[in-house]
């Protein structure tokens, strides 16, 4: 009797999973999950603890994943726990879509971040040089990593994008990535499916010293005077989220690999 209801169990988490793996694009699982216990306490640290806490704007200004956490961090991004976390977040922000009374003017507007956001950095977060950020950051390797343009989509937020483009809502990319690579992010974001947005903010010379919060604050400010009504934001950092325009709803998506003040 016992064995049997086991069996079931697993036939069941069995097919679910194989149902949610088809919503998926194909193309991020090509890292498999890790090896190795990927358990949630490891030398006295609760990385699920902390990665709860992370996601709740609980730790701020922490500088790298912490060093028991990389495999626990590892097997989170890499497999169906994060996927099926990204999918919740675009669930609700369809919903919340699909509830407003849009004007209908051209000035209902979302504004997405790019990184771990509409477009995700796993392929190199998950080098060996790199280990999903439990070593320190390093501007030269990631920004050849941008160079390349080849970073995915993240298939929930991108079902979001279109989602919301249907419903005639303006898109915005907001990214605190330079100026410089403006022609290399629009062909990756046109490569992973992203292809009409209103506006492309990347962040210019006048934006220099300014924090992610201010700047991104700043940015949203001139939308709003230029007339846009921001219905609703979306980010992977609280940095995003948080500051002057924010939008009347925002949407955070997980990110346990790197904080941006
Ligand atoms: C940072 O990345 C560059 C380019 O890959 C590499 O040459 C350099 O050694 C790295 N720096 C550190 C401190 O690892
Ligand atoms: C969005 O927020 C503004 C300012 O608080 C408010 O006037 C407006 O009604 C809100 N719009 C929606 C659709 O909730
Ligand atoms: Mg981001």
């Amino acid at each position: 009797m016992k064995i049997i209801s086991i069996f079931l169990i697993i036939a069941t988490l069995l097919s679910t999973s194989n149902a949610n793996s088809k919503q998926f694009n194909p193309i991020i699982h090509l890292l498999r999950p890790r090896s190795g216990s990927g358990g949630v306490r490891v030398d006295g640290v609760n990385c699920l603890s902390w990665r709860l806490a992370v996601e709740a704007y609980n730790l701020r200004d922490w500088r790298l994943v912490p060093a028991s956490c990389e495999d626990y961090v590892g097997n989170y991004m890499l497999g169906a726990q994060y996927r099926d976390d990204c999918e919740v977040v675009a669930d609700a922000a369809v919903e919340y879509a699909n509830s407003l009374q849009l004007a209908g003017d051209g000035r209902d507007a979302w504004v997405f971040d790019i990184d771990e956001t509409t477009l995700s950095n796993i392929p190199y977060y998950a080098r060996s040089d790199v280990q999903f950020g439990a070593i320190p950051y390093n501007d030269t390797a990631f920004n050849e990593w941008v160079a390349e343009g080849a970073a995915p989509a993240i298939p929930a937020i991108r079902r979001l994008y279109k989602k919301l483009l249907s419903l005639g809502v303006k898109t915005i990319f907001l990214t605190g990535t330079a100026e410089r690579f403006k022609d290399i992010r629009i062909a990756n974001l046109n490569k992973a499916g992203y292809k009409d947005w209103d506006k492309l903010i990347l962040r210019g010379e006048a934006d220099r010293g300014l924090s992610a919060v201010e700047y991104k604050s700043k940015k949203r400010t001139e939308l709003v005077n230029e007339g846009y009504r921001i219905l609703g934001n979306v980010g992977d950092q609280w940095s995003d989220l948080i500051g002057a325009n924010a939008g009347n709803r925002t949407f955070k998506v997980p990110d346990p690999m790197y904080y941006i003040g």
